[in-house]
């Protein structure tokens, strides 16, 4: 049950949390605020989060709960700027395992992207078995030599890498990184995948914060995507889940020296 408590001794009855509700659901009755309907709130947070005296908990994001925030600015577009042209994808990765406790730092950040309806909903699973993920990228690669694969749009990319697994023995599926991180929703959810691109995409901005790189592993998730059976019975998910998402992870074995473009941004406003 979603409860929202005042405390009347230092409520101001600014309306602040009334205004912030995304949902609409907060009333000052008699001043005082109300969670009008409660089984409509998303637990967001944010009527906690705002108000200035701290009057108010919630019962699923309780005041406890929230870290004060500093009075600070935001900061420099410059440096957020730079920090985010410099996230870039890391397929070269030094030949030592990541220990599992900074992979639960990495993770933990994700926790707090934006998701639908603050619907949430993933879950990790990590592999950092060297032969799991060897075998991983060997079934990928059987899956993208199935006949089905001939007729995609993709096959001159999936030929080329399975001509560098089979000929050189090259890992461009996996990129011999000593981790994957496996993003994992119930089968039910609809929102699965957006919610994992985001929080994934966190994880991927905070790697560089402690010394690791990353990668989308977009052609195991293809593989995993399109039901291949032995695929997915490597990723060994839980009961009722599905993969949502799949990200390499390891130490970078190299460093960029340039910022890259991109194509030019492309905007209309449109008018009345
Ligand atoms: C959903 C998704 C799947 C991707 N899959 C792969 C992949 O399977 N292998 C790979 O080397 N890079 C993969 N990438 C990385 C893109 O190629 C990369 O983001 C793009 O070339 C831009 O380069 P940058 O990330 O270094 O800025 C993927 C990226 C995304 C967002």
């Amino acid at each position: 049950m979603t409860s929202l408590v005042v405390d009347r001794s230092c409520c101001v009855q600014c309306g602040l949390c009334v205004s912030v509700c995304p949902r609409g659901l907060i009333r000052l009755d008699e001043g005082w605020p109300r969670l009008a309907f409660p089984q409509l709130c998303i637990a967001c947070g944010h009527c906690v989060a705002v108000c200035p005296p701290a009057a108010l908990d919630h019962s699923r994001a309780p005041l406890a709960r929230q870290d004060r925030l500093p009075n600070s600015p935001p900061l420099p577009a410059a440096t957020v700027r730079q920090f985010l042209r410099s996230r870039r994808s890391i397929r070269s990765y030094q030949n030592r395992p990541v220990e599992r406790d900074l992979l639960r730092q990495l993770l933990d950040i994700a926790r707090f992207a934006p998701s639908g309806g603050n619907s949430q909903g993933i879950s990790y699973q990590v592999i950092d078995s060297r032969s799991r993920l060897s075998q991983l990228t060997a079934s990928t690669v059987a899956w993208m030599e199935e006949p089905a694969q001939a007729l995609s749009a993709k096959s001159p990319v999936y030929a080329q890498y399975v001509k560098l697994y089979r000929q050189d023995g090259c890992d461009s599926i996996l990129r011999n990184a000593p981790a994957l991180i496996l993003g994992v929703a119930a089968k039910t959810f609809a929102r699965g995948r957006e919610n994992t691109l985001l929080c994934l995409e966190y994880a991927e901005l905070y790697a560089p914060s402690l010394g690791l790189g990353t990668c989308w592993a977009g052609m195991l998730e293809a593989a995993a995507f399109a039901g291949y059976p032995p695929v997915l019975e490597l990723l060994r998910l839980p009961a009722g889940t599905v993969l949502t998402g799949a990200l390499m992870v390891g130490f970078p074995n190299l460093s960029f020296q340039r910022l890259v473009d991109r194509q030019p941004l492309d905007i209309t406003f449109v008018e009345a």
